[in-house]
């Protein structure tokens, strides 16, 4: 058996799953993310995928750790981002790229091949509105909750919520207050929506489940309280310790139907929480980062990964 790992090869997970899959005696092949962003030889022919020269037939399961996407080509100069001068066609070229690498793991999952997570949710689609509804239909505790681009309807969600933040829907940038210095820039909404929530207060909990398995549950512990634990320097510094807690099992219940109502065979879940207190869900990651976490707490995240990549 061989399992095929969609990623790039200094990616320190691509590189645990494959550790973790030799370890059940399995072999792997990484398909790179940037394979035809490189020239290196991609074709499919009459349905079947070559991949520098190896026929890819016989796989029918896959990591998928990220996929190429389309991005504005753009360089810094002067402290400011300017596009290259053949922007135009580069983009349409990372377009046509990209496009045939999605439409490549549409294919295998149309063919019933196991792709851990499929491509509706790879590392760059995170849908932040869908899951809330996703989670809201479950009857799980989401934060209040206000996606808009209006300006009035910021205002009038702050003057009966009180406590607000706010974050981007795709994700991308810290979440911040809003208070009197951010609410200058709120005529701004008007350019794309924004998510704009009540805050919770709590602890920050990160869970791992793989399948039905929840298989890391922790709350991240930094030395100072950051709205977004993120932004504090102990956590992205690499210092940041992890705590387990144990879920109830009605959270646990919700951790699993989310996750297979997203789609979703392996997330990271956010939730917020104080002791005593309620367990908030924030969003569901479809690729969310966690050696430093196996590494720390030992938790067996890369081992159940590629144990549910070769389940029969
Ligand atoms: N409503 C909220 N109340 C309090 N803290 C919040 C709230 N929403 C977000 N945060 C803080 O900000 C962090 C990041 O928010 P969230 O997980 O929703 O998005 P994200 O991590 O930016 O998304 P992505 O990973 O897709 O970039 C949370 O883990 C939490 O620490
Ligand atoms: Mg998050």
């Amino acid at each position: 058996m061989r399992v095929g790992i969609f990623g790039s090869d200094d990616d320190l997970q691509c590189q645990a799953i494959a550790k973790a899959l030799g370890t059940l005696g399995v072999e792997n092949i990484l398909l790179r993310d940037d394979a035809l962003d490189h020239g290196l030889p991609l074709s499919e022919l009459d349905g079947k995928y070559i991949y520098r020269g190896v026929d890819l037939d016989d796989i029918r399961s896959f990591y998928l750790r990220s996929i190429p996407a389309p991005y504005a080509p753009a360089m810094e100069q002067d402290g400011e981002l300017v596009l290259y001068e053949d922007w135009f066609e580069r983009y349409m070229h990372q377009r046509e790229r990209a496009t045939f690498y999605v439409a490549w793991l549409l294919a295998l999952q149309h063919r019933g091949c196991r792709i851990v997570n499929g491509p509706h949710a790879a590392s760059v689609l995170q849908y932040k509105p869908f899951q809330l509804h996703a989670l809201r239909a479950l009857g799980a505790r989401v934060p209040r909750t206000l996606i808009s681009n209006d300006p009035a309807a910021v205002l009038a969600f702050l003057a009966e919520v009180k406590d607000v933040i706010f974050k981007p829907i795709m994700g991308g940038a810290i979440t911040r207050a809003l208070n009197e210095e951010t609410l200058e820039e709120l005529p701004q909404v008007v350019a794309s929506p924004v998510i704009f929530q009540e805050r919770i207060e709590g602890d920050d909990l990160r869970i791992m489940i793989v399948g039905d398995r929840i298989v890391s549950s922790v709350a991240i512990v930094t030395p100072e309280q950051h709205l977004d634990f993120r932004d504090d320097p102990a956590y992205s510094g690499g210092d940041a310790e992890y705590r387990h807690v144990e879920l109830p099992e009605p959270v646990k219940e919700f951790c699993r139907k989310a996750a297979r109502d997203c789609g979703l065979l392996f997330a990271g879940i956010d939730i917020k929480h104080k002791p005593g207190g309620e367990w908030v869900f924030l969003e569901l990651n479809s690729s969310p980062i966690y050696l430093d976490v196996e590494l720390k707490l030992g938790h067996p995240i890369s081992a159940a990964i590629a144990e549910l990549l070769v389940k029969p």
